[in-house]
This record gives C-alpha cells, structure tokens and sequence, in this order.
C-alpha cells in the first residue's frame, strides 16, 4: 500500500480516470446556484442531477472531479476519528455510457494495482444490494468482484438502507450501489459483524452508485431514460486509510491547522480524550467555516438558511476554541492555515482571503463578548434547577436572544450536564418575540398585541390586501417597511422610489375592494418556514428551525407569514379608501388607508 498525500491522491484518481476517457470538471458552488431545496451541496452527484436525468453535459459521458460538499447532518459526530462536515469527494460519472463492468473493474484497478493505491485485496471488503420490492438482487455486480479475483466471504449483501443511493432530495435519480471498505484491523464485535456496522472495524472509502431510476413524489420508482454511474470516494478517508492512521484528522491534510491550534492553545493534541476532541471540533469547523465564506456563492454569518449553519460552526468552534484557552483572534490564525493547506486546489478560498479573515473576526468578536456572559448565566439557572431536569423554553430563548447561542448550541450544553431542553417551548418564546417585534419595530398596533379588538384586525387583513395590490400594481420588489393600525385608520411605508400616480392609487384600491367583495374567507394553516416559504408566502424568514409558522391566506389577493389577528371574511371590511399617499423617507412610500367596517 502506498503512502500518498492529499493533493497527490486528488492528482492520481483525476488522471486515471482520465486515462479512461474522462473528462475532469471542476468542482461546482458548494452553494448549489439554482436549487433553492437544499442549503449545500452534498454529494459530487449533486450539481450532475439534470445530466443522470438525460440532458446532455457539454463535457461529454465521462466526467470526472473533485466536488466540495458540507453535509452537516453529522455535525454531534464530529470529533470522532472519521466524521467532518466538510469534505472532499473525488467521484467519476458515465451518464447513459459505460455501466457496472466497467466500474467495478476501474475501481477494482484504482484501489489495487501498485501504480495506484496498492491497497492488499485481503483487505478490501464489498457490499451489494440485496434486492426488494423496488429492484432485484444485485449478483450482477457481486459476480465483477469475483471475476476481479475477490473471494466470495468478502462480499456482502444488504438492504435499501445500506446499499441504495439517492435521491438526493425528495425526488431524483437513484439506484442499488456496491460500496468498498477497508479492514482497519480492528476485531470483529460480535459474530455478526459486517460492513453494515459501525464498529469501527471497516471503513467506507468508495461507492459505485448505479443509478438507473427516478425516485416520484408518490414514492414509486420510475427507470430513467438511461442508466448512470455516479461514484464517491472520500479523500480524508481514504488518505487516512493509506497513511495508516487512526483518524482523518491525523492526516497530512490537518497537520499544519492541528500544529496552529495546538500552539494557540498551548495544549498537546493528544493530552487526553476531551482536548483531542475540541481539536478535532475546532479544525473541522474551521474548515468548513473557511470553505463556505470562501465560495463563489459564499454567505456571511446570518440568522438563517446556510448563514445560520455558518454561525453555528464559528460559534461552536468559539466555545471549544475558549475551552481549551485559544484568545480571540485565533480562528483567523487557524483559518489561515487551511487557506495554505487547500488554496492550491482552491483558488477561490486565496481570492476571497480578505472576506474569511474580516467575516470571521467580525463573527468572533460579536460572540466572544457574550459567551462568557452567557456560560455563566447558563450555569447559575442550572445551578438552581430545583425537581426537573427540563431547562425551560424562556431560558432557552433568553440565551439566544441576549447571549447569541444557537439553539443547537443550547442543547449541547444542556446534555453534557444530563439535562434536557424543553424545546416547545423555546419555539413558542421565539414566536412570541416575533410577533411582538414585528409590533414594536413597525408599531403595527399602536395599543400593543393586546389590542385585538375586532376593527383593528381588520385593518390588520386590510394592510394584507393592500400590500398585496401593491405588489401587483407596482411590482414584486415592494416590501413592507413598517406598519401601525389605530382604532380610525392603518398606516403602511413601504419601498418605492417615486409617488404613485392617481391611476396606480386607484388600481390598488379597487385591488383591495375586489378582495372584500368577493367574500373570501381568511385562511390561517400553520407550517414549516420552509412549507411557508415554498408555498410562496411573504414574510421575514427569520429562523429556519422555528418549528412552525402561521400563514395567512387571503385567497389568490395575498399570502403572508403572520402572528395574526385578522377578520374571518373579507366581507368585513366593507369598502377601502386610500387616504393620502406622500414620502416617508429615502425611497420609502407611506400610505395611510380607512375601512368601513
Ligand atoms: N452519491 C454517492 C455518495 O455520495 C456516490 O456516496
């Protein structure tokens, strides 16, 4: 077996299969650029799905690359020796050309012959799909491992659960895949031991995907037009696994970051089992956290979608970073180091240094100056938790609102102390505060939530209709900019850069009465930001795990996020009457508007 590096195991697996008449694609936007379903890309297959699906890729029916992907799914797992939420994944496509033969044997060539990896075949154990209602067993590819000259007891045969790839999202292409794992050696647990456990004793490096179906949204199978392969091999793993060592981290990938933290921190990576673990947290973060804000679809820290993950990993890096008593200032340092180890391969991460470097000081100091804070408060209401376990949802919510712990954050800490986290209530705490932002910041109520009176929601589902009209008469790109309903009127600013004329003020108002005489029910559904979102409704999406939200649907006149109250019919307005329509500020518009009802 070969003791390869990083970047000459990158070098080696793109020139084989370019030997094989493929073509080497870039890799794509970690961000994915058009697919609004999934925050990162996951997989080397994911910027592919239009190719497996049949359109034609201008490189042709090989390709093959080095994708960047973030799967944060395992993100609790980090910190053991082989999971990361960043990693690499070299992988090679046929779309509608070559099959299972010829990628079993490649890969079979690849992991084997001297030239490449060298690795012993005694040493190499395989899995195949074991077939169900969907698809049959798969001997055809278990019977090109043994004309490779694998013996049969290294084969192994398992369900949908183990050997099945895909669909990415809900629907998409998908299939029966034989994966390759190496044996670390470790002993067997128990006589039942397998590739499908994850004793520790076999490690997956590889995985050849036949995809050859389209997953529906019913649920059933479909065959794609044509059949694919759509392989991934891990880098960390499989260097790890060449240099022999026990962990990725111990890889020459994270030699200079590990050597950069422990001399921050003054401490040895191996003193005992808790600082190896805050190494291994604080690097992989790092990286992560560097290969986002370096992307050419790069986010900054943010309160939501991929932003929010972002803060999450700086944030917990902080907290692991103080821990073993790294000053502020020192993720830059360690950030650096990932740039040196990886901006060859990634020039964008060397483009976009300035942007890492001042995102995350930025990010370090707005969370340094309350973690300490927040730990303390932390400890002192644990400390007088008398008769539960629970830490309650107000708490929660205090932490995150006034200290910044994300709510994961918060859980965390809760279960390394035995404790739990009533999360129901966290939600309900955040929503509270939502709604009752919304009314502090734009004044909605001028009397607060607690006016509920029934004129004012319905002036409440009159600015619905209105902004609504808005939209229609004066484009998409209008939004509200603040809000406040008295007993006599409602009061709405919003985005536009010039007055309205007499014609378009006449337009939404008769928008606005329409609504009110077709007699539409107000429908409120609660659901998920992202159901809300994808449902097209508007509104501030300000936290994606707020576990649900209100929508508010006025029939086809509008569709908003909100806390509520409003009228039950739109019957109960009456007639609308825009009052005067003048300039609140810089390029914002206020309207103020009656009812009759
Ligand atoms: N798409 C396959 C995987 O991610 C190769 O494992």
């Amino acid at each position: 077996m070969r003791d390869i590096k990083s970047h000459e195991l990158r070098q080696m697996y793109l020139e084989f299969f370019k030997s094989k008449g493929h073509a080497v694609i870039p890799s794509a936007s970690l961000i994915p650029d058009n697919d609004p379903t999934v925050l990162f890309t996951t997989a080397g297959m994911h910027p592919l799905v239009p190719y497996l699906m049949g359109e034609k890729h201008p490189a042709g029916t090989r390709l093959t690359d080095v994708q960047k992907c973030v799967r944060t799914g395992d993100i609790d797992e980090v910190g053991d020796a082989s999971h990361c939420t960043f990693f690499e994944m070299l992988g090679n496509w046929s779309l509608g050309d070559y099959f299972k033969k010829e990628a079993i044997s490649w890969s079979f060539e690849f992991l084997t012959d001297e030239k490449y990896l060298g690795i012993p075949k005694e040493k190499l154990y395989f899995t195949c799909f074991a077939g169900d209602e969907n698809a049959p067993k798969d001997t055809e590819s278990a019977q090109y491992w043994m004309d490779m000259g694998v013996d049969p007891s290294h084969i192994f045969f398992l369900p949908k659960e183990n050997n099945w790839w895909g669909p990415a999202g809900i629907t998409g292409p998908c299939g029966p895949d034989t994966e390759m794992f190496y044996d670390t050696g470790k002993p067997a647990c128990g006589p039942d031991c397998s590739p499908a456990c994850d004793c520790g004793k076999y490690l997956e490096i590889w995985n050849d995907v036949f995809m050859q179906y389209n997953k529906k949204e019913d649920g059933t199978f479909e065959p794609l037009s044509q059949m694919n392969v759509d392989t991934g091999m891990g880098l960390d793993r499989t260097i790890c696994t060449l240099q022999g060592k026990k962990s990725v981290y111990d890889t020459d990938a994270f030699e200079g970051i590990m050597a950069k933290i422990a001399d921050l921190s003054g401490k040895d990576y191996n003193d005992n089992e808790e600082t190896t673990r805050a190494f291994r947290i604080i690097a992989d973060h790092i990286r992560c956290a560097t290969f986002i804000l370096g992307d050419r679809n790069g986010v900054t820290p943010s309160n939501n979608d991929q932003g929010y993950i972002l803060r999450r990993l700086i944030r917990r890096a902080i907290r692991f970073a103080q821990g073993i008593g790294i000053e502020e200032g020192g993720l830059c340092q360690i950030a650096k180091k990932v740039i040196e180890q990886y901006g060859e391969t990634y020039p964008e991460l060397i483009q976009n240094e300035e942007k890492i470097m001042s995102e995350l000081a930025l990010e370090e100091q707005r969370f340094s100056k309350t973690i300490t804070a927040g730990m303390k408060e932390f400890d002192k209401v644990v400390k007088f938790m008398r008769d539960t376990t629970t830490l309650n949802g107000k708490t929660a919510f205090r932490l995150y609102d006034t200290f910044g712990f994300p709510i994961e954050f918060t859980l965390e800490l809760a279960q390394e102390r035995g404790l739990t986290v009533d999360i129901e209530g966290y939600h309900e705490a955040f929503r509270k505060h939502q709604e009752k932002s919304h009314a502090g910041a734009e004044q909605r109520f001028k009397g607060g939530l607690a006016d509920t009176g029934e004129k004012t929601a319905r002036l409440h589902t009159a600015t619905h209709l209105l902004l609504g009209g808005l939209k229609k008469i004066l484009g998409e790109e209008v939004n509200q900019r603040g809000s406040n309903i008295t007993a006599e009127r409602l009061r709405f600013d919003f985005n536009f850069p010039r007055p309205m004329t007499a014609e378009e003020i006449a337009a939404v108002e008769a928008y606005v009465n329409e609504a009110i005489s077709k007699k539409i029910d107000v429908v409120c559904e609660e659901m998920t930001v992202d159901e809300a979102k994808a449902s097209g409704a508007i509104g501030i999406f300000d936290d994606r795990y707020t576990e649900k939200v209100k929508v508010y649907t006025i029939g086809e006149y509008d569709k908003e996020i909100c806390g509520g109250p409003h009228a039950q019919n739109t019957a109960e307005l009456v007639s609308f009457k825009i009052q005067k329509e003048q300039s609140s500020s810089a390029g914002v518009r206020r309207i103020r508007a009656t009812i009759e009802g």
